[in-house]
């Protein structure tokens, strides 16, 4: 059977899909510029109007939403409605102070999503390894899945109930299950506060390969900002979106430009500010699986909205930084140093062509998707030495830079596809 793979950061299936989603993040940048400075004026402008007189009138405010959230929660499945109540009634037996991380990642238990979660991990293990990389405390797996999988016993996991049953095998867009997921995960460390180990939570995704720890984040008891990712594909403000938006996001809640364009992952939240955006997150992703217009126009990243909805009807503020200032995350070949970032995100495949187009080398994490790679890990191929002929496939020129990017991001995984347990070494 022919896998096809679908997550959130899996944008375009195909080559000549990718093409203008590269072309996207080239040519965009301008644009994106504009939404970016469009949001952090938001942020800033927000941020200054939280003077003493209208924090009571800001609590006052978050009550009526909260009456009015509960009457949308009954809405949902008891299922769902119990685990959205249990996070929402979120205390502080959770850790509220200092600058420790714990990470999570969701997941179906795939193997195209278990090939990219060994390397990940594996690469978090070496950074954690390193000065600074004592501030990650915490590593949990969210696998929605009706069983275990074959990593439950490399990676730390805890296991959701799926919505969606058939995704354990197939389905269309197992992502749909993923706010769900993570609202019974919040719902049983309600139970177990020890679960969470740190007061920030930093969501992941896959296919991501560590180079560093992260930059300290704020401390968690200031006002500072939380951090996300302005990707250039999520336009909340997008004139052919504003209707479904709306359904969303009520013009009583203010301009849409309150919503980033950020998505679940990368996003580094204090533990309460994820209690209280997960209840909306699966709420609207429910909502968005059942309307079907809001599920043709929010496409393939349609999860990805409902999360920057949930964070603007939250009031939570993000600090959304594009590389190479970003924090968090860089995307060769779109952008072509880490900066700042202590993980690369390898979502964009990327061809080295030469002059007459014929491909001299290809890394795309598309062509990962057969059973054995989730247990026989191949190493994947590097690229030969830098030549100064390349272009990429979208006709940019391949730099040093990007090659040394590269290089260095497929170093960090062909390492640690080295150090992983070898199928014979398994206990199970
Ligand atoms: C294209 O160029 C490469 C390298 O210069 C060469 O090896 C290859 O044979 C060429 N392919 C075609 C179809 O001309």
């Amino acid at each position: 059977m022919k896998h096809r793979p679908r997550r959130t950061s899996s944008i375009g299936g195909s080559n000549t899909q990718l093409v203008p989603w590269i072309a996207l993040g080239f040519s965009g940048g301008l644009l994106l510029g504009y939404l970016f400075l469009g949001t952090i004026e938001a942020v800033v402008s927000s941020r200054l109007h939280t003077g003493d007189n209208t924090i009571a009138q800001q609590a006052a405010e978050n009550t009526v939403v909260e009456v009015e959230k509960r009457e949308e929660v009954q809405k949902l499945s008891a299922q769902q409605s119990s685990h959205a109540q249990a996070v929402r009634s979120s205390g502080s037996q959770f850790p509220d102070k200092g600058t420790e991380i714990h990470t999570l990642c969701t997941s179906n238990g795939s193997p195209y999503l278990n090939f990219q979660t060994r390397i990940m991990h594996g690469t978090y293990k070496q950074v954690q390894a390193l000065p600074g990389g004592e501030r990650l405390v915490g590593f949990t797996r969210i696998l929605h899945r009706t069983k275990p999988d074959v990593l439950v016993d490399e990676v730390p996991t805890w296991r959701a109930d799926p919505l969606t049953p058939q995704c354990d095998e197939w389905c269309e867009f197992p992502v749909s299950d993923r706010p769900n997921a993570v609202a019974q995960w919040m719902a049983a460390a309600e139970n177990h506060p020890d679960m969470i180990k740190a007061p920030w939570l930093l969501m992941i995704e896959t296919d991501y390969v560590w180079l560093k720890p992260p930059l300290a984040p704020p401390a968690e008891d200031t006002r500072a900002p939380s951090w996300a990712f302005p990707f250039g594909y999520i336009v909340p403000t997008d004139p052919g979106i504003t209707g479904v938006m709306r359904k969303m996001f009520p013009e009583d809640r203010g301009p849409i430009s309150r919503v980033p364009g950020s998505g679940p992952a990368p996003v580094m939240l204090r533990v309460h500010e994820w209690a209280k955006v997960i209840p909306d997150w699966e709420r609207l992703t429910a909502h968005i699986e059942a309307d079907k217009e809001s599920k043709e126009k929010l496409g393939w990243v349609r999860e990805m909205y409902a999360f920057s909805v949930a964070v603007a009807l939250q009031n939570v503020k993000l600090e959304l930084l594009l590389p190479p200032k970003s924090p968090l995350i860089s995307q060769p070949p779109s952008d072509t140093v880490p900066g700042a970032a202590s993980m690369l995100h390898y979502t964009w495949g990327t061809m080295f062509l030469e002059s007459n187009d014929s491909k001299t080398w290809e890394f795309d994490k598309r062509t990962f998707t057969d059973k054995s790679i989730e247990t026989e890990t191949p190493n994947i191929p590097m690229p030969p030495p830098f030549q100064p002929r390349w272009h990429l496939h979208n006709k940019l020129p391949v730099t040093p830079e990007l090659h040394k990017t590269l290089v260095m991001m497929l170093t960090h995984m062909n390492d640690a596809i080295d150090l992983l347990p070898k199928p014979s070494s398994r206990v199970s």
